[in-house]
């Protein structure tokens, strides 16, 4: 029996900011971001958007397909959560409508731990075959303005079934680990946007592919040569290709430059217009990846590099299954991104500072998502959600 991703949905905010007008503010070359950083836009939510929003737009299509009673846990992978205490699943659990017997749990290791739930969805999967896990990662990326992090804000949301005999993607047991207590990007409980070294992170990210990469050999037979494709985390799309071929020089690759590009480029077509997701990055660029190779997937085997800061790493692998392109959100995802509505840069501003009140007062959101679940007020330091 194969364990893996049975199916795949994501949902970004409708506004965006075009990362030229960043640059004009700056009076430094778009192309820096376009080209240096790989980015294009950044996703910016909606005051009445959080990643329970998000994460609620991306199940649902999921739910609507598989029956509410279906889901028999729902492991939520995220760095942007909303409370301390309570998980942000459990409000996705109630919008969704989900069976009270299904458990919900949050699970946190910066960009990390969707990978993670991943993993322990499929081994309650392998103990109950039958079981159905919804493994969602919601985040919205933010980093303080006028530093060199603002570039490579976003927001995003992705859920996953992970099932017995998977539609899409096979997930291979043998994974490959890298963990060390390194303070490359990290916010501290009392701040709303992270510090990072950022240099030093995209350094620490590197050495992590190459140590989780020796570990995924040691317990692997796969070498380089067996991955036609590699979805990377995704922090700006750069990164994914500057990390591809540190991973063929660690392995001695004889493919040119243009190859191992091809290897990782129909991954970041989302990414590259959504910004960082965090948890939901390297998901959203699975998502990519399957939605607009023009080549038929089926049988080939891809790599996986999650990362998340801190840090812990993990290389896995898998293989797509034969007619997964008839079980692809495709249009639905084309359409959503399409539709999305340019932000100025002081509409930007006025986005960026519209943060949760923390007085206990009685608060209403302005409207402004076109999802189907809304943040409607934040009354006695209690969130109130609704569907539209
Ligand atoms: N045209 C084309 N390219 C240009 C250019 C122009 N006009 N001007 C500059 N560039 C290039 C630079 O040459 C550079 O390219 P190389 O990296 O190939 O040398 C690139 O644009 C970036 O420019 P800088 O070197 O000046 O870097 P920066 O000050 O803009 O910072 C960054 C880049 C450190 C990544 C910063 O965006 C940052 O701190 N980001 C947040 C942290 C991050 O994403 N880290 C990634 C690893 S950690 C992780 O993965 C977890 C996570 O999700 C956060």
């Amino acid at each position: 029996m194969s364990v893996g991703i049975d199916e795949i949905s994501f949902y970004t905010s409708n506004y965006f900011l075009d990362l030229k007008h960043l640059a004009e503010t700056h009076s430094i070359d778009a192309d820096k971001f376009y080209q240096g950083i790989g980015q294009e836009k950044m996703g910016m939510p909606a005051p009445d958007e959080d990643v329970v929003t998000m994460a609620a737009n991306a199940a649902f299509p999921l739910i609507e397909r598989v029956g509410t009673d279906a889901i028999s846990t729902v492991m939520f992978a995220t760095e942007t959560g909303i409370d301390q205490s309570k998980s942000a699943g459990v409000y996705v659990h109630r919008l969704l409508g989900l069976n009270a017997n299904c458990r919900v749990v949050e699970m946190k290791q910066a960009c990390y731990s969707a990978t993670a739930a991943i993993q322990m969805a499929c081994a309650l999967v392998a103990r109950q075959p039958e079981k159905k896990v919804l493994v969602i990662a919601s985040d919205v990326a933010r980093y303080d303005l006028d530093t060199p992090g603002e570039a490579t804000q976003g927001c995003g949301a992705v859920a996953m079934l992970i099932t017995a005999n998977p539609r899409l993607v096979e997930l291979d047991p043998e994974v490959g680990n890298y963990t060390e207590d390194v303070m490359d990007f990290w916010r501290p409980n009392y701040r709303s946007t992270a510090l990072v070294d950022g240099k030093y992170s995209t350094k620490i990210y590197l050495k992590s592919l190459k140590m989780a990469w020796e570990h995924f050999r040691e317990v692997s037979s796969l070498a380089f040569t067996d991955f036609q494709h590699f979805c990377y985390h995704l922090p700006f799309t750069r990164m994914a290709q500057k990390a591809h071929k540190h991973l063929a020089r660690v392995n001695d690759s004889q493919l040119t430059p243009e190859e191992l590009d091809q290897q990782v480029e129909d991954t970041l077509l989302y990414n590259r217009i959504i910004g960082n997701s965090y948890t939901a990055s390297m998901y959203i660029g699975l998502a990519s990846l399957l939605e607009n190779c023009k080549q038929n997937l089926a049988g080939k085997r891809i790599g996986f590099f999650s990362y998340g800061s801190g840090c812990v790493a993990e290389f896995f692998s898998g293989k797509i299954v034969a007619g997964y392109e008839k079980c692809l959100h495709s249009n639905k995802h084309q359409t959503m991104l399409e539709a999305r509505n340019a932000v100025t840069y002081d509409e930007y501003l006025s986005l960026y500072n519209d943060v949760d009140p923390t007085d206990g007062g009685e608060h209403t959101k302005a409207e402004g998502t076109t999802g189907r679940f809304r943040l409607a007020g934040i009354s006695h330091h209690k969130r109130e959600y609704i569907a539209c």
